[in-house]
């Protein structure tokens, strides 16, 4: 089995630190915290508005942080700009919107206008493993590998959000897309609304080879401590890969 790569996003660090406009909780020292406590990279989403991480994060990430960052961002002219002069090992293309409280769906590859195209190729020329954020979706996951990009990462938001109900629908369709994801040469990488319920069944899959988890794993930490909380994450993800 593949080892499952585990990427701690501290977006939420900086949301807490950025509402009384000071540098405490410091998002660095939080990615110091999870890489000692067995995250395997850290994710960083640079947002147009800056809402949370800011471009010095950023760049004392890269530089103070040994485990790699991925660095996720819109295909937008300024953040391939970015990219190219901080030269994170991994990107992921996201879509974003100015309203939305954080990234609702998948990116439509199949819709987007060339940039898209020529944001890959100029991350890739930057030495970036690039990866697109989508739904489990064969044809958007196609496009993806047309395009150029050597991963996908699948939206689980709709899973791990969703009634129970639904779940094993969405794991199945998850699965799908992660078997198509594959087949297309493409890693395959999963996140969004990940908690210590839903995060098994998507490290179970062996076609999965990194998930990203932010929100739920920075809340959680309030209460037990960010180290403890990797560690937890670790092991619910280690058990469910070994089963
Ligand atoms: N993956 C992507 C592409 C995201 O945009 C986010 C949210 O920033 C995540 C994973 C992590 O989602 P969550 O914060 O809900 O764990």
């Amino acid at each position: 089995m593949t080892h499952l790569d585990f990427s701690v996003n501290v977006d939420h660090v900086a949301t807490l630190r950025n509402a009384r406009g000071g540098s405490f909780p410091c998002p660095v020292e939080a990615a110091r915290v999870a890489v000692a406590a067995g995250a395997d990279g850290v994710t960083l989403h640079l947002r147009e508005d800056r809402r949370h991480i800011r471009d010095r994060d950023v760049e004392r990430v890269r530089a103070e942080i040994a485990a790699p960052l991925n660095f996720e961002m819109a295909a937008t002219g300024e953040m391939v700009a970015f990219a190219e002069r901080i030269r994170p090992p991994y990107c992921c293309l996201v879509p974003e919107k100015r309203a939305e409280l954080t990234t609702e769906g998948g990116l439509d590859v199949l819709r987007a206008g060339p940039f898209l195209r020529e944001a890959v190729q100029r991350l890739r020329a930057a030495d970036v493993r690039v990866s697109i954020f989508i739904e489990a979706d064969p044809a958007q996951i196609e496009a993806a590998a047309r395009i150029g990009a050597q991963a996908i990462e699948l939206h689980t938001g709709t899973y791990a959000e969703g009634p129970l109900a639904n779940r094993d629908a969405q794991l199945a369709r998850l699965k799908a897309g992660a078997t198509a994801a594959r087949a297309a040469g493409l890693l395959c990488h999963a996140g969004h609304g990940l908690s210590y319920d839903t995060v098994g069944a998507i490290a179970a899959m062996p076609e999965v080879t990194e998930v990203s988890i932010g929100h739920f794993l920075v809340s959680q930490a309030v209460f037990e401590g960010l180290d403890a909380t990797v560690r937890r994450f670790r092991a619910i993800m280690d058990a469910a890969r070994a089963a």
